[in-house]
């Protein structure tokens, strides 16, 4: 980066919202992904002027650009592998307008998921979107992911609230999206377009959301059974019964023994289980139960507990967010890490699914963790690598490309929630082949010299393994230079 832009970066926003500091520099490099680059610059702007003036600034100089909310994006978003500055954007995190009366809020980008909803369900409302980082994760980074989690099922992803943006282009102008109403069929749907656009095509400066009612009651169920076949079959049977859950968390041995590991919680010791949430009329949950409870029994499994216990439900629920985490301590020497990690499928093929990813990480010497938002077919396998040997990183790599030709195979997506970024780049690629020319014309339209978020989705080349975080290709004869970029043998 030119040495001059720190300087009016420093006129533009103050000295205090600029950094270079090695430290600061070096923690920017991350998010919860794989990879680490170190930017040359952090900036903290305080609202859309500031950032309207950077990005311009971004646009003259050529100088990539990359949006962050929390960091707490899987696949590398906030990874600037260009160099170039970050734009921090969690002090503008106000809540500008709720109005319970018109179903809407205007929030500013760094507003966390968790406080937006400790504020509508003091109301009655929720935003239910339930991405598994709710506690730290920000409106702006939700909508630049399309993220959503466990209840997408019955309430949707980040982009079904979405009513309009105020977006940042990459030339600086502000533009405004959509409106204030529920419906709108007013012309392109620019929003549409900018959810899940993962900071390629502009910064969000506010976002325009709907909520909904939040439910009376809830009940939860966990399923126990003898097979991850008949748990995924499950799945479906209720799907098809009909009765819409509001979750339905599948998880198999290795994630139950990693949770009972390190929580204590005593999870029923099976192939694996079933968390099945049904919500509404505390009546209609009382009944819901019951036949989920009876599909559960005629699908094979082998124990059923209910309980519509707000704690209960809680324990319950805060045991499956401990997943992640927990498989990081499956084995000492393994990291539970973000690889081939949120595919989904159409949901009747979820047997077929699960099955063969534990074929596919047996023939390649891997552990794998397979869990997930199943009711909607979205799956989660995370895999347990020797994060300092180049040889379970290359087995890992070869599982993943063999997971998400299956997942292609059975009619899938290779991200229902976390998003393409670095990780699932060379797969997406894959995925979209026919309409890749289509997604460049649109970036080469809005963004000609690429500024915005460069060398993501469509623009990333070659192995998802390279930026690593782990000094897995450091070599004793390269002690000064690690070798994440190099594929040579030292
Ligand atoms: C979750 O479901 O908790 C999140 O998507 C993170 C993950 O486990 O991959
Ligand atoms: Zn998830």
């Amino acid at each position: 980066m030119k040495h001059e832009v720190v300087g009016e970066l420093e006129k533009i926003l103050g000295k205090e919202r600029v950094s270079t500091e090695i430290a600061d520099l070096y923690v920017y490099g991350f998010d919860a992904s794989i990879h680490h680059v170190t930017p040359d610059a952090v900036v903290r702007p305080a609202n859309a002027q500031q950032v309207s003036e950077i990005v311009k600034l971004a646009n003259r100089t050529e100088t990539p650009i990359v949006p962050r909310g929390a960091g707490t994006a899987m696949c590398g978003h906030t990874v600037p592998v260009k160099g170039g500055i970050i734009v921090d954007m969690t002090q503008m995190n106000k809540i500008k307008e709720l109005r319970v009366e018109d179903l809407y809020c205007v929030v500013e980008p760094g507003v966390i998921y968790d406080k937006l909803n400790a504020e509508l369900s003091k109301r009655g409302f929720w935003f239910p979107a339930t991405p598994g980082s709710g506690e730290a994760c920000t409106i702006g980074g939700m909508v630049a992911t399309n993220a959503s989690g466990m209840r997408a099922i019955k309430y949707g992803a980040t982009r079904d609230y979405v009513l309009g943006l105020e977006v940042v282009l990459p030339t600086g102008e502000i533009i405004h999206t959509g409106t204030r109403t529920l419906k709108n069929s007013s012309g392109y749907q620019l929003d549409r377009l900018m959810v899940g656009s993962e900071g390629t095509l502009g910064i969000i400066t506010e976002i325009t959301m709907r909520f909904t009612m939040k439910p009376k009651a809830s009940g939860m169920t966990v399923a126990a059974f003898k097979s991850l076949k008949d748990a995924g079959q499950c799945v479906s049977n209720i799907i098809a019964k009909p009765l819409l859950p509001s979750a339905i968390e599948l998880m198999d041995s290795v994630c139950i023994k990693a949770i009972n590991k390190c929580m204590n919680i005593g999870l029923p010791d099976c192939e694996a289980l079933c968390m099945i949430e049904v919500d509404g009329h505390p009546v209609a949950v009382e009944e819901e139960m019951v036949t989920v409870e009876e599909i559960c029994k005629s699908t094979g499994a082998v124990s059923t507990e209910k309980s519509r216990d707000k704690k209960k439900i809680d324990e319950w629920t805060q045991a499956r967010k401990a997943i992640m985490p927990s498989l990081s301590r499956y084995g000492e020497k393994f990291v539970s890490v973000a690889l081939a990690d949120d595919m989904s499928v159409p949901i009747s093929r979820i047997p077929e699914a699960v099955v063969a990813f534990q074929k596919i990480a047996e023939e390649n010497g891997v552990v794998v963790g397979t869990y997930g938002h199943s009711a909607d077919g979205n799956l989660h396998t995370k895999m347990l690598v020797e994060p300092y040997s180049r040889e379970s990183w290359k087995a890992g790599e070869k599982a993943v490309g063999m997971i998400y030709d299956k997942v292609l195979e059975l009619g899938g997506t290779v991200t229902g929630e976390h998003g393409v970024a670095i990780t699932k780049a060379p797969y997406m690629q894959k995925e979209r082949a026919d309409s890749l020319g289509a997604m460049r014309a649109i970036k080469h339209a809005l963004d000609p010299k690429n500024i915005m978020n460069p060398g993501k989705i469509f623009d990333w080349e070659g192995s998802i393994i390279y930026e690593l975080r782990y000094p897995a290709f450091l070599e004793p004869s390269c002690s000064s230079t690690p070798c994440n970029q190099c594929d040579n043998e030292h």
